[in-house]
């Protein structure tokens, strides 16, 4: 094995939505993980990368402070600890070099059921209870609003119930957090997805090399992953004769438009996923 300063080294999140994509994804570009049993961490058996398998608000850290050399986590985390990064006088040092189309959901907020809201006026004077202080902080200074931020490290959605906030700022997927507790979503402050982040400390030529081409590959992942092949038998006009024609589609191929398809002539229709694209 190689010194493990010549390792790659990956952090995804250990457990939550964002795990089995991240882990799923990076098996699409080829790399083949030995998962220890303590999980911590996944190494690289073809390839001198390994994933660490850590906590998501602990990514944009791992990764500035160069213990990661890349980092996949929520858009909603980086931004917040950007923001904490900026407040405390540093710059971020990390920079973020993808979206991945994955792990969507917004950050809102959020009040009990028949709270009038008619705008971030609204907010003026109340207590809103976030895990995101800084992002909230920032909105409500972009606003001009002068509210109380009430920091809750988890189980947000209780916090009005206990008499401890007015509002909450919390992520929303599906929704069904917020319904479970009576709260209504009033205001998205950021729509986000996971995203592949990078440290800003210069690596050396080799994990360079490496790291550009774990990115070539999930570009090309990215790509194919809506894509489909597809085969037909046209006619031409004017005679009987068909040709074969090949193409690739970059979106959801519907059976609508293969009937369509074949009402104006073609035949022998044959739709396949397609499962790695080199541009
Ligand atoms: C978020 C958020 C809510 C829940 C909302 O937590 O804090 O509890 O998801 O999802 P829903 O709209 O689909 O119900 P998450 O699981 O991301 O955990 P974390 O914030 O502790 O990382
Ligand atoms: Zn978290």
């Amino acid at each position: 094995m190689d010194s493990p300063e010549q390792r790659i080294k990956i952090a995804v999140q250990k457990t939550g939505r964002l795990t089995d994509h991240s882990v799923e994804l990076l098996e699409r570009c080829g790399l083949t993980l030995t998962k220890s049993k303590d999980q911590l961490i996944y190494y690289g058996e073809n390839m001198p990368i390994d994933l660490l398998l850590v906590r998501d608000d602990d990514i944009p850290g791992l990764v500035s402070e160069d213990i990661c050399d890349l980092g996949i986590v929520g858009l909603n985390v980086v931004e917040e600890k950007r923001l904490n990064l900026e407040a405390g006088g540093n710059a971020g040092l990390f920079k973020q070099i993808y979206e991945l189309d994955f792990g969507h959901c917004r950050l809102a907020l959020a009040a009990p059921e028949g709270t009038e809201y008619s705008g971030p006026e609204s907010l003026e004077k109340s207590r809103i209870a976030t895990s995101y202080i800084g992002i909230l902080s920032n909105y409500l200074n972009k606003n001009n609003i002068d509210a109380e931020t009430v920091y809750f490290s988890g189980a947000v959605e209780i916090a009005p119930k206990l008499g401890r906030a007015d509002f909450i700022c919390d992520l929303v997927s599906t929704g069904s957090t917020l319904k479970a507790n009576g709260l209504t979503e009033v205001e998205v402050l950021l729509e986000s997805e996971a995203v592949v982040i990078q440290t800003q400390a210069p690596l050396g030529a080799d994990k360079q090399a490496l790291v550009d081409k774990i990115l070539q590959r999930l570009d090309g992942v990215l790509q194919v992953r809506e894509s489909k092949y597809i085969m037909l038998h046209a006619p031409r006009s004017g005679n009987d004769e068909k040709v074969a024609v090949h193409a690739v589609c970059r979106e959801t191929v519907f059976w609508e438009t293969l009937e369509n398809l074949k009402a104006a002539g073609a035949s022998s229709l044959l739709v396949l996923p397609v499962e790695k694209m080199l541009a």
